[in-house]
């Protein structure tokens, strides 16, 4: 009997001892043939498209370098966290993916304020992470860990302010800023310097705060300014609302915005109002390259949808750093964030990624116009 009761406990401290190796290999990365990478993004919320598109765009490129073998044999697993949209959520989602999952990298965000949020946990605990499509240039300045893989919004502001005196001929815009988004702030800054070394007159500044769904106020202001064309480098929920209440003011002037429009709610939301608006983007579905004809088609057959700009920086990122794990002489943060750093000409769905040593890349533009729930292409724009 005793040995009986010796042998099942030994049993018994074997299965724990088992259970906890698991455990173990199950959220550390260096001993087991997985490597963990955290993602954190706005999987609902009133910004939801983003982090569900860009959740999908990663989701096919982890794929991708899984089913091609992984990193030097290793799979790559993705643990995505949702924040719902909120900045604190960010902060505490980044901070559990470090401490906790210990993954060896993040992916995240897609807003700006979202990115500066949770970027000062990646870097003071040395994670190296890629920010798929914060365009705001304080992202990346938070440090040497935190990279992105798309354009920046001096270059976007440039690009849309062009597109208004150029091809627009806009010679008077108004401007209608979210206070509250340093994508917003930045941009609507960005593109006021270009415009106006043009030679435009900028009519009308106007703010709101996300969230907002009262428009009127600031339109009429806008309305009375008589301005040819408006920028509203908001987000595409605010963005489909002021539009239909510019129109129903009986605002006829064109319509403009940056990346932050991109969204099949968008038009939904907006309905006609949206339409005929133009926006710059990182991409568009619309492009013959084969890479990018290649992506959607994987895209549609996997999700049954159109992958937006969103699920391609998403794609991108992942890629990227999935390159950058493989030319990693070891899993050290100091090696990926290294090999994340020597990113040169990779060729992406969004374009050819040099990473630079501000840690953003420099890529062409494109501006789009919306034509119900498709974006149809206009111009590509190069730095
Ligand atoms: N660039 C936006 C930001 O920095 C986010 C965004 C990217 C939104 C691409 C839509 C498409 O906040």
């Amino acid at each position: 009997m005793k040995n009986l009761f010796t042998f099942t406990s030994l049993l018994f401290a074997l299965a724990l001892a088992t259970t906890a190796c698991t455990k173990k290999t199950d959220t550390t990365s260096q001993s087991s043939d997985e490597i963990l990478v955290g993602e954190f993004g706005s999987l609902t919320g009133s910004e939801a498209t983003f982090g569900q598109m860009t959740n999908k765009g990663i989701a096919l490129a982890v794929e991708e370098i899984n089913s091609a073998g992984g990193v030097n044999g290793k799979k790559i697993r993705v643990i995505t966290l949702d924040n719902q949209g909120k900045s604190e959520e960010s902060v505490s989602a980044v901070t559990k993916l470090i401490t906790q999952n210990k993954v060896v990298a993040v992916l995240g965000e897609v807003a700006s304020s979202r990115s500066l949020a949770a970027a000062p946990i990646a870097q003071q605990y040395k994670v190296p992470m890629i920010s798929p499509s914060s365009t705001n240039p304080k992202v990346t300045e938070v440090g040497d860990y935190i990279f992105r893989v798309c354009f920046i919004d001096p270059f976007q502001g440039t690009v849309m302010a062009k597109f208004a005196h150029e091809n627009l001929k806009a010679k008077k815009v108004a401007i209608l800023t979210d206070v509250k988004s340093d994508y917003s702030v930045g941009l609507a800054k960005f593109f006021k310097e270009t415009y106006t070394k043009l030679g435009g007159t900028i009519v009308s500044e106007q703010s709101y705060s996300s969230g907002d769904i009262d428009f009127k106020g600031q339109l009429t202001n806008i309305k009375t300014a008589k301005a040819d064309a408006i920028f509203i480098p908001g987000y595409y929920t605010e963005v489909g609302l002021i539009a239909r209440q510019a129109r129903q003011i009986g605002i006829k002037a064109d319509l403009m915005g940056g990346d932050g429009w991109d969204s099949s709610k968008l038009s939904e939301i907006g309905g006609e109002a949206v339409n005929g608006g133009y926006f710059s983007n990182h991409y568009t579905s619309e492009s013959k390259e084969p890479v990018v004809v290649g992506f959607v088609e994987k895209f549609k057959k996997k999700f049954g949808e159109t992958p937006d700009g969103l699920a391609a920086m998403g794609y991108d990122a992942a890629l990227v750093l999935g390159e950058a794990l493989k030319k990693a002489p070891d899993l050290s943060p100091q090696a990926i964030r290294d090999a994340v750093a020597q990113t040169k000409d990779f060729q992406g769905v969004t374009g050819k990624i040099t990473i630079n040593g501000e840690r953003n890349a420099v890529k062409p533009a494109v501006v789009v116009k919306v034509d119900g729930t498709v974006n149809r292409f206009v111009t590509t724009v190069n730095p």
